[in-house]
């Protein structure tokens, strides 16, 4: 069975708008045209469930696991071993021992096997391996494959996937340790790895989760894919096209806002934070609607393609990764198409909220008042906190969906690092169900989600304003919790779940042993296995 990763070639973004045009917008279109470059398809193999471990593999991949003293190989198919065994003259353990391989998650040893195949030892844990474990290790050996010498390494991973949890997660691993962002101006010259088979032993269910972990996988690789793109390719209007393109060929159904409409609309919140930039403001709004659909999900992102804290400044060193602001937005959108995409049983509905937060005489001001879509105005405390502003505007109109609950992604404060690091995303909710459901999704997902409260005081704080129904910011102290307590106030009664995923969004270096340097894709997999645990 054949299950095509790799992305379609997507056109890139259009001439700029020249609309909104005065001296300096001009400039900067003529600039831009002149650089403009297609915003790339991210690069993914061409990854296959296999019956049988393909002997023609550059690189076979196999388990590392037991004790680290005296590790052993798991998943390693029987021909294999004797083959191997029979070319070095050793068993296949002591082979891989020599080599320094442990069972370590994500260690990688190198042996040369039988024929000149390379066999890639990877660690997969002490004891039997959980799904999060095989993606990790699927994901480091895949990319230890492709740093190997030579272009197109083909690969077969022969690891321990006995239940469909764990094939779908080996291909997952596979999928995303694949991925990589190709530089403006590289040629199309052949990846590092070419075809991935994730050797199954058969079984038609076992073929569909490895087709399913494709689907998601390709989902969050289209997200790290526009995380990645600069800050001056990737804006309002581009990342809408871009949004449009991507689910020309699916059942989603697609609506822009451009500035124009949203004016007409009253979005108070995307204008008053987009009005800095020449660039102008964009809502883009999917929706998926299967019949026979019970439950209907919306879903919000955050769409700050560059986020310079406005007005407000931020120094230098805090701004430099500020293209990553629009990661809840990459998201959402990638995350619909992969529920479409699965053909799940449930409606979703997904905002992207897009601006960029830029200074200029048409900038927004600390203390300005804004009136929001919807009516509430606003006591704007500080432009930095632009997120919440374009998220409300969006959270009042997915409320008009009527969804049965809605769940809004954002990077929306450096106070959630502070408080669960960067691995982890923060969990915020009106309705405690929901969210042990949204963290149960996390969990099955393989990512890590930790609740945290919205106290009574942060709304005595927020409703103080003078002049307007509600101030955007609180304490500095408990900064991820305001937002969130902002957040709600714009939601009415429908059942809301916030992630606020600063933290996991983004990696600086690439310790992490299946995601590179650069966006990571942050709670697709986690909106995939939410609504998943909905359909019907
Ligand atoms: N986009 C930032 C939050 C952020 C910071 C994400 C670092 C990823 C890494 C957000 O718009 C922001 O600037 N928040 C402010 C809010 C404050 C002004 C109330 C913050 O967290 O400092
Ligand atoms: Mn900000
Ligand atoms: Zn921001």
């Amino acid at each position: 069975m054949a299950v095509v990763a790799r992305g379609a070639r997507r056109p890139g973004p259009r001439a700029v708008n020249l609309a909104d045009s005065g001296p300096t917008a001009a400039a900067s279109a003529v600039i831009q045209r002149r650089n403009r470059s297609p915003v790339p398809a991210p690069i993914l193999p061409s990854l296959t469930a296999a019956k049988s471990s393909p002997s023609r593999a550059d690189v076979l991949v196999v388990g590392v696991t037991g004790n680290p003293d005296s590790p052993t190989v798991v998943g390693c198919p029987a021909d294999v071993a004797k083959a191997t065994e029979k070319a070095l003259g050793v068993g296949i353990d002591a082979a891989v021992r020599a080599a320094g391989a442990t069972p370590s998650v994500g260690s990688t040893a190198v042996v040369v096997g039988a024929r000149g195949q390379r066999l890639l030892a990877v660690g997969v844990g002490e004891d039997e391996p959980t799904p999060a474990q095989l993606r990790k290790a699927a994901g480091a050996a895949v990319r230890a494959a492709g740093a190997l010498p030579g272009k197109g390494t083909s690969v077969a991973l022969a690891l321990p996937v006995e239940e469909p949890e764990a094939a779908q997660a080996v291909a997952e691993g596979a999928v995303l340790g694949a991925y990589r962002y190709r530089p403006i101006g590289e040629s199309d010259e052949p990846a590092q790895v070419g075809a991935v088979s994730v050797v199954t032993g058969g079984g038609r269910e076992l073929d569909r989760a490895v087709a399913r972990g494709v689907t998601v996988a390709s989902a969050v690789a289209q997200a790290r894919e526009w995380i990645n793109v600069p800050p001056n390719l990737l804006y309002p209007e581009t990342f809408a096209e871009q949004a449009r393109e991507h689910v020309r060929d699916s059942r989603i159904s697609v609506e822009v806002l451009d500035e124009k409409a949203l004016a007409k609309g009253g979005y108070g919140g995307i204008l008053a934070v987009g009005g800095g930039s020449s660039r102008g403001p964009r809502l883009v709004r999917y929706s998926y609607a299967p019949r026979g659909a019970k439950t209907h999900i919306a879903l919000v992102g955050k769409g700050i393609t560059f986020d310079s804290g406005g007005l407000n400044l931020k120094p230098g060193d805090s701004m430099y990764n500020m293209k990553d602001d629009m990661s809840g937005a990459a998201a959402v959108l990638a995350a619909t198409r992969a529920i479409a995409e699965l053909g799940l049983g449930v409606k979703v509905t997904a905002y992207a909220s897009m601006a960029e937060n830029i200074p200029s005489n048409t900038s927004y001001r600390p203390s300005d008042v804004l009136t929001m879509y919807g009516g509430t105005t606003v006591e704007n405390g500080n432009t930095d906190a632009e997120g919440r502003l374009v998220m409300a505007d969006a959270l009042v109109r997915a409320t008009e969906d009527k969804p049965d609950m809605i769940i809004d992604v954002a990077t929306l404060t450096g106070a959630c690092m502070v408080a669960l690091g960067m691995d982890t995303a923060g969990v915020m909710s009106n309705d405690e169900d929901l969210s042990d459901h949204v963290l149960a999704a996390a969990e099955s997902a393989g990512e890590l989600m930790w609740p945290l409260p919205i106290p009574e005081s942060t709304k005595e704080e927020l409703t103080s304003s003078k002049v307007a129904d509600i101030k955007s910011t609180g304490s500095r102290m408990g900064g991820a919790l305001y937002a969130a307590a902002f957040l709600r106030e714009f939601v009415g009664d429908v059942t809301w779940a916030h992630l606020d995923i600063a933290g996991p969004a983004y990696r600086e270096s690439s310790d992490n042993a299946h995601l590179g340097v650069g966006g990571t894709g942050a709670a697709v997999a986690t909106l995939v296995a939410l609504a998943q645990s909905y359909a019907s």
